[in-house]
């Protein structure tokens, strides 16, 4: 693969937006997915399927193709029997409800699935009686064969498992799993989102019932999924919407429905997103699958050779790069996974996901409030992962472990509704006596991170300055994180920086703006902080009001500057 020329055909990448490395949520686009979606919109920007006019016919006559080529991408025959979908998510909840499953049927899943192939199980169990079994991961994430053999043992209805994990990149052996299910008559369900992306994908050789992607995550438009399903299971799945394009014919008192696909596709669809997946799909064909899986994992194992030797830095899933589907997640001693996504982007413009990666079972279990996870694709070059690795490792060995609970919140909603301010301040030496002293003069910038309520220092403002009796390892104080914190499955939102139950747990819970909350302050040299790693936070004194810049709230010092 020429990867200059790859990184050439994204615009994205060709402005100098950033170091993406995001993908696993969903990727960059080339200006051929961009251009068949522009053509649509500007040349013939009409429904398919429906009318008989030019614009229409053409229209129709795209859809087919997305379709052929949905079939030869995927090693099938049959172009009908690719379902366009929102997302996996749609796909996985179709395939979920549609099969009609009632009290005590059994479904098998992981316990390691994304909420998209959990939730709705979930729900099925309450509202229809399923009944649930999970298999159980190895300590590193990896699929365990015989946990599922165990879960297989009497009468099980389905089984829906991932391809592959979002969060650790392990891969579970689908055709094994289909025919051990399939033996037992069970209807197999499969995750693909964050494996068909990322390798060759023959859905004919894993013979699953139904396999469910979203084209976001392969350089397709965002909002487009696939269902794909075996033709005499998608003729017994009931469709979860109804509607226009989804009938053969319905008076006042009945329907019947379409056939595959169209059954599953109501209403007017994703034209363009339907459009863009084809020129993904083609642009995806020219570098080859095996290609793209070999590149994953190249970048993987110099992004894992590189922090190999980083004490403090906790890899979350297997230590073979090539388990990985290029996903690296990992954890930093001391840090929240959303600070060290922060801290990459304003340190280096390296753009990871933090949190719990929409995967919450599988952080819950673990007793872990998430990772940072950096995701790899095929126009990411060696270079960016090289910043990768030394951006993580300076995170590290800065802000990491040793630091102590030092930069506090720096805000506070009292009952009544008031927001008090503690001004921290957090850069320089601790000292034996468990004094802190910051560097002269530092002007440095705080952010808020809002998913911690507190103030971060924006490690792209330390780079130039001089802090006198800076260690390594001791610099920036920070807090440890809570002891647990669920995280929102969408992380940070402007304007929404707390999660429901938290409002709830908050009387008079008021929201900041978070651009306000984002400025230069200047430190004076003379303000210190005193603090051991006992002391209680009430003790730690803080410096001046002016941390806060012109933000009108009130303000109170919880202790005295110290001298
Ligand atoms: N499931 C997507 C991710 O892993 C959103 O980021």
């Amino acid at each position: 693969m020429d990867i200059g020329a790859v990184r050439s055909d994204f615009p994205s990448i060709r402005s100098g937006k950033g170091i993406y490395l995001d993908s696993a949520c969903q990727t960059l686009r080339p200006d051929c997915v961009i251009r068949a979606m522009d053509e649509y919109y500007s040349e013939y920007p009409a429904c398919g399927g429906r009318s008989v006019h030019s614009m229409a016919s053409r229209v129709s006559s795209e859809i087919d193709e997305a379709r052929e080529k949905l079939a030869s991408f995927f090693g099938t025959d049959d172009p009908s029997c690719y379902c366009f979908t929102l997302n996996a998510t749609q796909a996985l909840n179709t395939a979920a409800y549609g099969l009609g499953l009632g009290k005590g049927d059994v479904v098998v899943t992981t316990d390691s699935e994304h909420n998209s192939n959990h939730v709705p199980w979930l729900r099925l169990a309450e509202t229809a009686g399923i009944s649930r079994r999970m298999t159980r991961s190895k300590p590193d994430g990896e699929f365990d064969i015989d946990s599922f053999i165990d879960c297989m043992k009497g009468d099980v209805k389905a089984v829906s498992v991932q391809h592959a994990s979002n969060v650790t990149g392990c891969t579970v052996p689908v055709k094994a799993v289909c025919d051990i299910a399939h033996d037992k008559g069970a209807v197999v369900i499969v995750d693909g989102a964050q494996a068909a992306p990322h390798r060759r994908v023959d859905l004919e050789r894993i013979g699953a019932d139904i396999y469910c992607m979203s084209m976001h995550k392969m350089l397709g438009p965002s909002g487009m999924g696939v269902m794909y399903g075996r033709m005499e299971v998608l003729e017994k799945l009931r469709p979860l919407s109804l509607g226009g394009g989804t009938v053969g014919l319905a008076t006042y008192d009945s329907s019947n429905l379409a056939p595959v696909p169209e059954r599953f596709e109501a209403g007017l669809q994703n034209y363009a997103g339907i459009i863009g997946t084809r020129a993904a799909l083609d642009y995806l064909s020219r570098i080859g699958m095996d290609e793209v899986e070999r590149w994953d994992r190249e970048l993987l194992t110099r992004a894992m050779n590189g922090l190999e030797d980083v004490g403090n830095l906790h890899i979350v899933g297997p230590s073979d790069p090539a388990r990985r589907n290029g996903i690296l997640s990992f954890n930093i001693d001391g840090l929240g996974s959303h600070d060290i996504a922060m801290m990459a982007d304003s340190m280096a413009g390296i753009m990871i996901r933090s949190g719990m990666h929409c995967a919450h079972p599988f952080y819950v279990a673990r007793g872990i409030d998430g990772s940072a996870r950096a995701s790899t694709y095929v126009y990411n070059s060696p270079e960016e992962i090289d910043t990768l690795v030394s951006t993580v490792r300076h995170i590290a060995e800065v802000f990491g472990n040793r630091a102590q609970d030092l930069l506090l919140p720096v805000r506070q909603l009292e009952p009544s509704g008031e927001l008090r301010v503690r001004h921290e301040v957090a850069v320089g030496r601790v000292h034996p006596d468990g004094m802190v002293s910051h560097g002269e003069a530092a002007r440095l910038r705080w952010q808020y991170v809002p998913s911690r309520e507190r103030y971060l220092v924006d490690a792209g403002g330390l780079e130039g300055v001089q802090h006198p009796g800076h260690v390594p390892g001791q610099g920036i104080a920070h807090p440890r994180p809570p002891p647990f914190l669920p995280g929102g499955c969408r992380g940070h939102r402007r304007g929404q920086h707390h999660r429901a139950a938290d409002a709830q747990d908050r009387p008079g819970h008021r929201e900041l703006d978070h651009d306000a909350l984002t400025a230069t302050h200047s430190l004076p040299s003379t303000a210190t902080v005193s603090s051991t790693s006992t002391a209680p936070p009430s003790s730690i004194v803080s410096g001046p009001s002016s941390l806060m810049g012109g933000l009108s709230m009130t303000t109170r010092p919880v202790c005295t500057p110290s001298e």
